[in-house]
């Protein structure tokens, strides 16, 4: 798609025909395709049905985990840590630890292991620094994912973030430490339906002015 074509409609034009978004990858030969931050803000969503004749390469999910490098966290204590599934074998071990996602990721050519290390964010000296403790590694977890998530959409990929996974098969899988915790897996392809919005509480509901 041509950025020329893209109106000043966007969030309409985007609900409308999600799908002519997804040829928008970073390889492609144009840069007419790159996408404005509102164009990716708006156009991403929770994706549960993929398109199993797509794949992506390791060389683009490089490029996208680097841009989390750039995420924001305490003390810039960089504690997020990903486990990439991308093999036949370990994409169909890591589909069985997803629970009830298992059928809305299975033609996701890519999931991806997120965790955290333990004891840095929200630490100094290996003292907690407040009452959130290791909830700030949670927290910088999840802002390091959300770069992934918005840079994917720039890069014409899709996403599904998923809590429900079981973090203790995930870890022996994986070889994961007992020093980090399992966040999210997150599958990462090519949306193959044609997602809409959920709703959003009221913009009243969430905040308020003094
Ligand atoms: C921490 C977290 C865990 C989630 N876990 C799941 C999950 O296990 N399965 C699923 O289908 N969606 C999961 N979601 C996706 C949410 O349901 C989704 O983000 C929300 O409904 C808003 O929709 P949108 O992402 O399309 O804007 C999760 C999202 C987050 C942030």
């Amino acid at each position: 798609m041509k950025k020329s074509m893209i109106t000043s409609a966007l969030v309409g034009i985007m609900m409308a025909a999600p799908l002519a978004w997804t040829g928008c990858s970073s390889n492609s030969d144009s840069s007419a395709d790159v996408l404005s931050f509102d164009e990716v803000f708006y156009s991403r969503r929770s994706i549960r049905n993929y398109d199993a004749t797509k794949k992506i390469s390791e060389e683009e999910v490089r490029e996208l985990i680097k841009a989390t490098q750039d995420a924001p966290s305490w003390a810039n204590q960089q504690p997020t840590k990903y486990y990439v599934a991308i093999s036949a074998e370990m994409l169909a071990a890591v589909q069985d630890m997803v629970g009830p996602n298992k059928e809305r990721i299975m033609g996701a050519p890519v999931l991806i292991v997120s965790t955290f290390e333990r004891g840095k964010s929200g630490f100094f000296q290996g003292n907690q620094t407040n009452e959130v403790g290791d909830g700030w590694g949670a927290y910088d977890n999840g802002l390091s994912n959300c770069y992934l998530i918005l840079k994917a959409r720039a890069m014409g990929f899709d996403t599904l973030i998923m809590g429900m996974r079981d973090a203790d098969q995930l870890r022996t899988l994986f070889s994961i430490p007992d020093s980090e915790a399992v966040m999210a897996v997150i599958a990462l392809g090519y949306r193959a339906e044609d997602p809409r919005r959920s709703e959003r509480r009221p913009l009243d509901d969430i905040v308020q002015f003094f």
